[in-house]
């Protein structure tokens, strides 16, 4: 699976561009403000339907324009899927997915399944829990077709429960929602679970070559102590506690994955350098795993590709990049610095002000 073709209009500084692309490695080049991260974001819409960058997709729109509109080529198995996606102003989305009218975005991320890596992926382990069940649950969605539909279903029903626990006097009146969210609960820590277990071994490898000095461990919490207490019991002891607060505190909700070295949460132990490496092995391990597993392949987007990383360190990022036979989107402000990283099936393109061109 590979993106072949985009043509962008009025997204960001770039107003006008139609790009054909390699199926392995397409290197962006320009300097700062030129619009390299504006590509990436443009194809991170493809796949995702909105930004990395701003919650406000009027951001992303080129100032003075009403809309921007993106037309792309997927090849999947050597057929062509095309895709259009417009966004306005007005906030209204129109999604077109081989000349038809398509309502659900989750339709576009079975097309095209995209990693991001940025300067700011750290984050992934040095910030909130939602980062990390972000991450878990990218891969479960691929691995396991019935967890979208689930995971659906039990945002819709907390949504319902934390509205009706704030209005309701005694437990009771809560068993309703309790009843399907603890059986939907089991199900989804499941799945979630069953996908973290296989997926750890991938990451260990990765790791293990890329910060051979650590030894990390790994776990992933479901979002209550299971051993403990089942939901159920959580739930109805968490009662008052969750009515002063207004929310559920206990449940797939509160998923995370936790990553360690000696005790430590890796982001108290790693440098920024090293923090990036580790999160750049668990989205190549995710990559690997959709690959082996699932049949399908992932489309890498490397932001900023040699910020804070060695030499050597840029060198086996590349050797793994490689190693992945994934299609690649790779930004550098300097062409010289990773030129011989990547061999010669690679297309370079370059920025300025908005403009592309084709080396
Ligand atoms: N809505 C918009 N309309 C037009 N131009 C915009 C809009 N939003 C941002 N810009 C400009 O678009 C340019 C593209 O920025 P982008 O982040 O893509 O650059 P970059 O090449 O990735 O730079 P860097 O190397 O600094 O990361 C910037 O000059 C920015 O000021
Ligand atoms: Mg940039």
């Amino acid at each position: 699976m590979s993106l072949t073709r985009l043509v962008i209009h009025q997204l960001r500084n770039i107003s006008s561009a139609d790009l054909t692309f390699n199926p392995k490695i397409n290197m962006i080049v320009g300097a700062n403000g030129s619009g390299k991260t504006s590509i990436l974001e443009a194809i991170y819409f493809l796949g995702l339907g909105r930004s990395f960058r701003s919650h406000l997709t009027n951001r992303v729109i080129s100032y003075d324009h009403k809309a921007f509109t993106l037309y792309a080529e997927i090849n999947k198995r050597n057929i062509n899927i095309p895709i259009g996606l417009q966004k306005s102003q007005n906030g209204e989305t129109l999604l077109k997915i081989n000349g038809s009218h398509a309502n659900k975005l989750a339709v576009l991320t079975q097309h095209l399944p995209l990693q991001l890596l940025t300067p700011e992926s750290y984050t992934l382990v040095s910030g909130a829990p939602k980062n990390r069940r972000a991450f878990l649950d990218w891969g479960v969605f691929y691995h396991d077709p019935l967890f979208y539909h689930n995971w659906t279903r039990i945002k819709r029903l907390l949504k319902q429960r934390n509205a009706a626990l704030k209005q309701c006097k005694t437990y009771n009146e809560l068993q309703v929602w309790d009843n399907e969210l603890c059986l939907l609960s089991d199900e989804i820590s499941a799945q979630r679970q069953a996908y973290f277990d296989l997926l750890i071994p991938l990451i260990n490898i990765t790791i293990a070559d890329f910060l051979p000095e650590f030894s990390i461990t790994s776990k992933f919490f479901c979002g209550w102590d299971k051993k403990n207490k089942s939901l159920q019991d959580y739930l109805t002891d968490n009662f008052y506690r969750d009515k002063q607060l207004g929310y559920t505190s206990a449940g797939p909700q509160k998923a995370d994955v936790r990553f360690k070295i000696n005790g430590l949460p890796v982001a108290d132990v790693l440098s920024r350098g090293q923090l990036k490496l580790f999160v750049y092995a668990l989205r190549l391990a995710q990559g690997l795993f959709l690959n082996s597993f699932n049949n399908k392949q992932c489309v890498f987007l490397i932001d900023d590709f040699s910020s804070e990383l060695d030499q050597v360190k840029q060198q086996l990022l590349a050797k793994h990049i490689l190693k992945s036979d994934a299609q690649v989107f790779i930004t550098v402000i300097e062409k010289d610095s990773i030129e011989t990283l990547f061999g010669q099936e690679r297309t370079v393109f370059h920025v300025e002000h908005g403009k592309i061109t084709v080396e």
